[in-house]
């Protein structure tokens, strides 16, 4: 068997009410079509189509490194889930012998469950449909089958009449069938319905009439197919994904004080022993290394942390990275470019952006190091600040190793101070300093004794 898959995303959603397709609408840090692409690659089809509509053309195909294998078909009218497929055809790989469809709105679906149905639907003539119980089928397709679980009839909803209303076996809306066969069956379909739509599930009356029917396998577990109509409907199904994320990290030996209070993004990793604290935000491809300690309310974004890190409460990073050991925080601030060596110190409310601290480099408490280069074991005093920028270029500041900066310094940049130096307190360096002096820079103390105010 050769595979391809096809997934459905021209629909109109109009619920979701958003100027944004809806399937590219972010979960953990992926769109939800991002999701379906990724879980359906693990399967290794032969090629994956996604049918979307005109108006979201260009925005569905944004870069995405998820999407760039895909192959993108146009459905012109939202006329129905046959019509979609049959707008997918001509991308699917010539080839390919069955295809599974599903929609691009359904985006916890698993690799396992679809794994066994793919499985399951190949030993029937005319392949199968996926099928799960809903105590209240409301919106589903009720999926009716003879004793031998083969579908009779499908009927949606607002088709149903007396009986049919309260069947509980319902279409998930993912198949697997043979290409040719889909074919066939597409052309016989007509919008006969109380939505006068082209309706998929109507493949299994041609089925039926030609002796071969489609096959229905019920899933175990129906949250998987939790689809995303409302944004009510994304809370939830946000909510059931973050806690299967988190789940996966805590069997890998991480710990959630309160992990109904954190969110990790898909393409995050977290090392073995690490504790993540209440209120942690981990997005992006941000990397935490094992036995790390990030305290409540910290907000990483892309940031690289080695083994042994504490980040203390309310501290931000972003596209950063942190050596072993570093202590951070609490109420710190590491914008884009900040790299740390092991065993550096940042304390609260301490700003850095593009800053390259070499080990042991100390900055505990109110400072802005900005386009800044520190050697070794340096310490920076309390209300340090970088100039970096006269209002239209940023310039570099570059410190020495074992370098003492005295409390409240402005570093007016491009400066460079030399190893071992130390700057008095409250100096506004506007020279470079050389390696093993002192610089004061500041106006002298006048005291008038005796006097008197006037
Ligand atoms: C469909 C099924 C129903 C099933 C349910 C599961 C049909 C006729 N009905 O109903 O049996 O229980 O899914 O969620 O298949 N789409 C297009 N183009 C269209 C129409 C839909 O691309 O013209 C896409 C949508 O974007 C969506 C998927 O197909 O991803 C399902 O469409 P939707 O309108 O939600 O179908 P339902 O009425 O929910
Ligand atoms: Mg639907």
């Amino acid at each position: 068997m050769k595979m391809a898959v096809m997934i459905l995303a021209a629909g109109r959603s109009t619920r979701f009410r958003s100027t944004l397709p809806k399937v590219l609408h972010p979960l953990g840090g992926r769109t939800l079509l991002a999701h379906v692409v990724a879980t359906v690659a693990a399967l290794k089809p032969v090629g994956t189509v996604v049918v979307c509509a005109p108006d979201h053309r260009t925005s569905v195909r944004t870069a995405c490194a998820e999407f760039l294998k895909v192959r993108w078909a146009m459905q012109r009218q939202a006329r129905g889930t046959a019509d979609a497929v049959k707008s997918g055809l001509a991308q699917i790989p010539v080839g390919a012998t069955h295809v599974v469809i599903l929609a691009g709105d359904v985006p916890l679906i698993t690799v396992a469950t679809l794994r066994t149905f793919v499985k399951f639907a190949q030993a029937a003539p005319c392949g199968a449909v996926l099928t799960m119980r809903q105590a209240d089928p409301a919106g589903y397709g009720r999926v009716i089958c003879n004793s031998a679980r083969e579908v009779a009839r499908i009927v949606e909803a607002r088709d149903a009449q007396g009986g049919e209303r309260l069947v509980q076996e319902v279409n998930t809306g993912v198949w697997c069938v043979p290409v040719r066969w889909l074919k066939t069956a597409l052309r016989a379909i007509r919008p006969t319905n109380a939505q006068g739509e082209y309706y998929l599930t109507d493949i299994v009356l041609t089925a039926m009439q030609h002796g071969t029917p489609i096959r229905a396998l019920l899933a175990p577990d129906a949250t998987e197919f939790d689809g995303v109509n409302t944004r009510a409907d994304l809370a939830h199904v946000a909510a059931t994904w973050r806690r299967r994320q988190i789940a996966r990290w805590m069997e890998r030996g991480v710990t959630f004080e309160q992990p109904d209070s954190c969110s990790v993004d898909a393409d995050v990793t977290i090392g073995q022993d690490t504790t993540i604290a209440t209120n942690v935000t981990l997005r992006g491809a941000t990397a935490i290394g094992a036995n790390c300690r990030i305290d409540v309310g910290c907000v990483l974004t892309d940031a690289t942390l080695a083994d042994g890190v504490h980040l203390k409460p309310y501290s931000v990073l972003e596209s950063s990275v942190v050596g072993a050991d570093c202590v951070i925080g609490p109420f710190a601030r590491l914008r884009p470019g900040t790299r740390l060596a092991a065993d550096v110190h940042i304390g609260n409310f301490v700003e850095t952006k593009q800053a390259v601290l070499a080990r042991g480099v100390k900055a505990n408490h109110l400072t802005y190091l900005g386009d800044v280069t520190i050697g070794e074991s340096t310490n920076v005093g309390c209300g340090t600040i970088t100039c970096n920028y006269d209002g239209v270029h940023k310039h570099p500041t570059t410190i020495g190793k074992r370098v003492f900066v005295g409390s409240d310094t402005a570093f007016v940049a491009p400066v460079k101070i030399g190893d071992d130096a130390t700057i008095a307190a409250g100096s506004v360096i506007t020279d470079d300093v050389p390696a093993k002096s002192l610089a004061i820079a500041r106006g002298r103390q006048v005291v008038k004794r005796g006097w008197k105010r006037k």
